[in-house]
């Protein structure tokens, strides 16, 4: 029994996707966020080249989140900009070649007590922390984006 042209047509777009998929050029979403453990208010910006995540005031404790999905150039790059009363410091929050092994559905980072940097926890831990940096060179910050 031959099937219709158009029940064919379906399946082969499935299955295109199917592989498309499995090849990764279509890569699964993730989700960002980030946590104020400061102990005062923090405003945070984050943006891509394209793409303007929006400014939040976060009181302590407070979360910035967003999602999106890597590229198939290993090239995705989010930059935030992190104010409170002390001043204003930059940081390059997700950097493909540096994160996309260690946070696949879920990068959780937090900007430390004391404002000196922020860390990413462990994927999957509530808890425990993989990785800290300071902020980005104030020289280097804003011109390399912009
Ligand atoms: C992206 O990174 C993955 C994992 O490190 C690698 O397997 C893949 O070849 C890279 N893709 C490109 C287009 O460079
Ligand atoms: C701030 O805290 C981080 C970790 O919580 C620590 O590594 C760093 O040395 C502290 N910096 C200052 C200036 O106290």
């Amino acid at each position: 029994m031959a099937l219709p042209t158009r029940y064919v047509l379906f399946l082969t777009v499935l299955l295109l996707l199917k592989n498309t998929c499995e090849a990764q050029i279509v890569k699964h979403k993730t989700h960002l966020q980030i946590s104020n453990y400061m102990e005062t208010e923090l405003t945070i910006h984050c943006k891509s080249k394209d793409n303007d995540i929006g400014v939040k005031t976060l009181p302590p404790q407070g979360s910035y989140a967003f999602s999106f999905r890597p590229n198939f150039w290993n090239s995705t790059l989010f930059f935030c900009k992190f104010t409170w009363k002390d001043g204003s410091h930059w940081f390059d929050i997700y950097v493909q070649t540096r994160d996309q092994h260690s946070c696949v559905k879920n990068c959780n980072w937090f900007v430390v007590k004391n404002g000196s940097g922020v860390c990413r926890l462990i994927e999957g831990e509530a808890h425990l922390v993989d990785m800290c940096y300071p902020w980005n060179d104030a020289s280097h910050a804003e011109s390399s984006h912009h």
